[in-house]
């Protein structure tokens, strides 16, 4: 629809329509009033009678779309540099662990261009970027070395390029100490944990595991991950007057920036503002990671009394910030001869780095996750957040869950080999429901669980059983390539496991003409949750989406605002946008009320306008006649989600407020010669509810599919016997390509489904779940390598599953023939 567009924009974006194969806006049926299906009490007072631009429930391309491809969207390194602005670069530690005696910087002082130097000696407030508080972050380390790639100091220069080479001049005097790199060595080493340890329990696990008629033990090995965001970490400080400080930086969590300014400063936080107007990706690997370089920038800015930026070049991003955690996993199962698991024994013990960062958070959600769309009759998980001297883990897409999800998904691989079924038999023999099959291992009921209804329609529509069989008789007849297919559900729980996350802000400003401020709390990093924001600001208005502007993140304008992480983003941000626009609507109703004698069930807001009575006005006039009344036009939003509640201690509550849920079905073919693979195909229903915008949503499962995928397969990150990151750009670290893309690739949103709670629209969340799809892959790829020892048994697969790890697995599997 080209009314959708002003008429220049159309062009660009019908081509970016047919390039991208998004979705044209559906045009409402003639004649037909878009039906308003929502159900909260307010949207229900009017019905439009036909839908305005950008509505919600309409496929609609990301706002900023065009920009992104044309190169005309800004990120922090397009703002007009003042002045005077120098640029400051990070000088690392060489060495994993060491006693640090002394720093000689006098060569990187006397460099060319250099204008300052900054150690730990020269933060004026406190030394810790800890997102927890835990004060276990220093911006730069006092008296130990604790990982190889640690910033130890920042040369602050003319030029950027000055910076990184004086960078390197520096001579770090220390004394080298034992280390431990991963999990497995730390616990044998007496490491500390990171953060608390967590444990789930429900039943009678131990009686339970000995009375099971079968029993497996085993250990997996699940792989960390890299952001590979295509922008990378960038902070930009400007100094104020007094005590201010404004960063321009690329964080997902302004508020968190802002504090930690504050903290490494020694100034309130009302002194610093931090704006995101968007980030070129953040997969929460900018959840906390972006505070070192805040406070580097801010410090340094403030000494100098000059705008400062810090950027790192790619290695140095991969080198010196977190990433995804790689777990090792144990455990014990019981099950019967049908499959049906009877009690489940786990200890998650992660890689976790020389800090807490967000560990903690992190290794609970891989128990939460642990038991996926399966009910564990009687179970017992234990996290282990271990410390090893290596890059300090963060958030990554899924945050923990993931590494739980596959734990399961292997574990029903192995009791289906073990008991000589399909696994998918398996899987929907273990789903949730069913009497007294409810409860997950924190004891919150599963009430909303839709997987008989979503895996039977993915499995029709894969043709799964043909399939299958098929591919069973084709590897029966080929030496070399074999093929694996493999269906595999998601069940991921929303809201923030930390309760008081879970809130959000708005803030909306109607102007005298019209035209519509929008600003929320949460931040764009490429999801589409500005459009999404902007969807429902347009819906509840009743206006078209091109009157609203969407403007940058800022800590001036919404307050203590949470990461926009955990896939709540839209869910948060939509309902307190939502409030605020019911804020003014009934300041508007009430003045049209007044004014004109007429009831309030006489107000309606139609597309454009408003009806008093039996007269109608342009919003525009309408929203003039108001200013000049004197209504307030103004309105801060504010939602916080109901119901949820969460004991850590006990391991009890409803940590989470409702699940998505999603399924996939992948179809592999290996080479048993050298382990190279490719995806065939892959066929996708996901559940987000009633969608706010389906294009996006089919956007986020694809893009998440592939993130998942790429994951476990060819993602890899591998250190050196000296600490050192050897994946460390992307020469050595390999991310899926778009030649890397499942073959043939359908993906379908559930639109039946509708979310049971009250969520924004009826809609569900989006970001994270529909990664683990990706493990479809993974148990495909098992298939492939178990078939050429017949499938009597489940191999032994770690991820990711490189073409190396595969061709190993088939060869173990050949010798043991
Ligand atoms: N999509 C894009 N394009 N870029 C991203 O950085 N981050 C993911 C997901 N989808 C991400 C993304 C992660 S980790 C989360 S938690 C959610 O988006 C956050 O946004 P939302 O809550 O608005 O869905
Ligand atoms: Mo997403 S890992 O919650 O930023």
């Amino acid at each position: 629809m080209d009314d959708e567009r002003t008429p220049q924009d159309s062009e660009v974006s019908d081509r970016l329509t047919e390039l991208l194969e998004i979705d044209r806006p559906i045009p409402p049926e003639p004649g037909l009033p878009e039906p308003v299906r929502s159900l909260e009490p307010a949207a229900l007072a009017q019905a439009p009678a036909a839908a305005v631009s950008g509505a919600v429930h309409q496929n609609r391309v990301h706002d900023s779309a065009e920009k992104h491809v044309t190169g005309r969207a800004d990120y922090t390194d397009d703002i007009a540099q003042p002045e005077g602005t120098l640029h400051a670069y990070l000088g690392v530690s060489k060495i994993a662990r060491a006693r640090l005696k002394g720093l000689d910087l006098d060569a990187v002082r006397r460099a060319p261009g250099v204008v300052d130097v900054l150690t730990a000696a020269d933060v004026p407030g406190i030394n810790d970027v800890s997102p927890t508080g835990r004060n276990d972050d220093p911006v730069f380390p006092t008296d130990e070395i604790e990982f190889h790639g640690q910033p130890l100091f920042a040369v602050v220069a003319e030029t950027r390029d000055a910076a990184r080479r004086a960078a390197l001049l520096a001579v770090v005097d220390c004394e080298p100490l034992p280390f431990a790199l991963d999990p497995v060595s730390a616990r044998k080493a007496d490491y500390p944990y990171v953060a608390p340890p967590l444990k789930l329990e429900r039943g009678e696990v131990d009686p339970a595991l000995s009375a099971a008629p079968r029993r497996l033990a085993g250990s997996i090995r699940i792989g960390g991950q890299d952001h590979m965001y295509l922008e990378g970490q960038i902070a930009f400080a400007i100094p104020g007057e007094d005590d201010e400080m404004v960063v321009h930086c690329s964080t997902q969590h302004p508020s968190e920036a802002q504090h930690m300014v504050a903290q490494v400063l020694g100034v309130p936080s009302n002194a610093v503002t931090v704006n995101v107007r968007r980030m070129g990706g953040g997969f929460g690997g900018k959840e906390s990671q972006m505070n070192l370089f805040c406070a580097v920038a801010a410090i340094a800015a403030r000494r100098t009394g000059r705008p400062v930026k810090i950027r790192p070049d790619r290695d140095q991003d991969m080198t010196a910030t977190g990433k995804r955690h790689d777990f090792v996993v144990d455990y014990t199962v019981g099950f019967d001869e049908s499959g049906r698991i009877q009690a489940v024994e786990a200890d998650f013990a992660a890689r976790c780095g020389f800090s807490s960062d967000l560990s903690g958070p992190v290794t609970d959600r891989a128990l939460f996750h642990a038991d996926n769309a399966y009910f564990y009759p009687h179970v017992r998980l234990r996290s282990h957040p271990m410390k090893t001297n290596t890059v300090s883990n963060t958030a990554f897409r899924g945050f923990g869950g993931p590494q739980g999800v596959v734990f399961a998904e292997r574990m029903i691989e192995e009791i289906a080999y073990a008991t000589g079924q399909d696994p998918l038999d398996v899987r929907k023999a273990n789903f949730y429901g069913g009497a007294g099959r409810d409860l997950t291992p924190y004891h919150q009921s599963v009430e909303d669980n839709i997987l008989d209804r979503l895996v039977g329609e993915l499995e029709e529509k894969a043709d799964y059983r043909r399939r299958r069989a098929q591919i069973v008789a084709a590897n029966a007849g080929s030496t070399i390539v074999k093929r694996g297919i493999a269906l595999t559900p998601v069940k991921f729980g929303i809201s923030f496991t930390a309760t008081w996350y879970n809130q959000a802000g708005a803030l909306i400003h109607v102007y005298n003409d019209g035209s519509i401020h929008l600003n929320h709390g949460g931040t764009e990093m490429g999801q589409g949750l500005n459009t999404k924001v902007a969807q429902v600001v347009a819906d509840a208005f009743q206006v078209d989406f091109e009157r609203i502007k969407i403007t940058k993140t800022t800590t001036e304008k919404v307050p203590n605002t949470s990461a926009t992480a955990a896939s709540s983003g839209s869910d948060l941000n939509g309902m307190a946008a939502l409030d605020a626009v019911e804020q003014i609507k009934a300041r508007l109703v009430t003045f049209a009320t007044e004014t004109y004698g007429v009831a309030a069930e006489d107000v309606a807001f139609l597309p454009n306008a408003v009806r008093i009575g039996a007269e109608t006005m342009s919003f525009d006039a309408f929203v003039k006649e108001a200013y000049k009344a004197r209504i307030q036009l103004s309105a801060a939003g504010f939602y916080k989600t109901p119901k949820i509640h969460w004991d850590r201690d006990k391991g009890m509550g409803r940590p989470f407020y409702y699940y998505s849920y999603g399924a996939a079905c992948s179809e592999v073919s290996i080479d048993t010669l050298t382990g190279e693979y490719r995806v065939e195909r892959t066929d996708i229903l996901h559940d987000v509810g009633r969608s706010l915008n389906p294009a996006l949503d089919k956007g986020q499962v694809e893009g998440a599919f592939v993130q998942g995928m790429g994951w476990l397969t060819t993602e890899e990150l591998w250190w050196d016997d000296k600490g050192a990151l050897r994946t460390h750009a992307p020469s050595t670290y390999k991310i899926p390509l778009a030649s890397d893309r499942p073959r043939v690739f359908n993906v379908d949103l559930a639109d039946w489904s509708e979310n049971r709670e009250l969520t924004i629209k009826r809609s569900k969340a989006v970001g994270e779940p529909p990664f683990m799809l990706g493990i479809s892959v993974f148990e495909a790829l098992s298939m492939a390598v178990a078939s050429v020892a017949d499938y009597r048994k489940c191999p032994r697969l770690d991820a990711p599953a490189t073409p190396e790890r595969v061709l190993m697995a088939v060869s173990r599997l050949k010798t043991k023939a």
